[in-house]
């Protein structure tokens, strides 16, 4: 299994002109504001409250890179679908994002996030429809599974699964911050993509 030996916060950005040095293999963790980007990213990595969580959506604004012993970064990407923000900073957000997807050739794999409970909303199929499009890998993590019983998260998975036509080359992964479920699976899923076993 992966063990997170070491984690620094390395930087965050707001043009992709920015990013860091050196180059790492990057994954990122995308999804809808207040999905879980920031407490995922914390559960893999031990930490409280390294990528900030916040009950107010819309917390994390840029781009944040954090290198995982000194091999990888695990990048958390602004949450979309915010409804109280501006049109212009929502804009600006989606370029942002797109621009970091399009123009990012260290990254490895795309963890689209989806809340387990609520199940894919519109604006979850417009981003997995542009992947697809830009043929950019990505993998779905069912956030939340906790507040669902086991039939219900099952139920929910295989919706989810049907909703964004996932195959066996975009697994879906249901996790749990709060009690840690998942987080083995997908800290193995990483290091298989990292020693090109995937
Ligand atoms: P933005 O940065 O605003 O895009 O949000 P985010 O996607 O980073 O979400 P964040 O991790 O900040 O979590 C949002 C809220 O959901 C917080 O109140 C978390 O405590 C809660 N939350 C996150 N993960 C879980 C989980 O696995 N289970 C439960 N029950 N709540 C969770
Ligand atoms: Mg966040």
């Amino acid at each position: 299994m992966l063990k997170i030996k070491d984690v620094q916060f390395v930087k965050s950005i707001s043009r992709l002109q920015d990013k860091p040095h050196p180059y790492y293999p990057e994954f990122a963790f995308a999804g809808r504001s207040n999905v879980g980007k920031s407490s995922l990213i914390n559960c893999l990595l031990n930490r409280k409250n390294l990528a900030r969580v916040s009950k107010q959506p819309g917390k994390t604004r840029s781009i944040n890179y954090f290198l995982i012993n000194r091999q990888f970064y695990l990048v958390d990407l602004p949450g979309y679908g915010f409804a109280r923000v501006s049109a212009g900073e929502k804009k600006r957000w989606q370029e942002m994002i797109e621009s970091y997807l399009l123009q990012s050739e260290e990254l490895v794999q795309l963890f689209v996030l989806v809340d387990a409970v609520v199940k894919a909303q519109k604006n979850d199929l417009q981003l997995v429809e542009w992947l697809n499009h830009h043929q950019i890998p990505f993998a779905v993590v069912a956030t939340k599974a906790d507040k669902l019983s086991q039939f219900r998260l099952n139920v929910h998975l295989n919706e989810i699964t049907r909703q964004l036509q996932l195959d066996d080359s975009h697994p879906i992964f249901p996790f749990s911050a709060v009690k840690r479920t998942g987080r083995g699976e997908l800290l193995g899923y990483i290091d298989r993509l990292l020693k090109g076993s995937v």
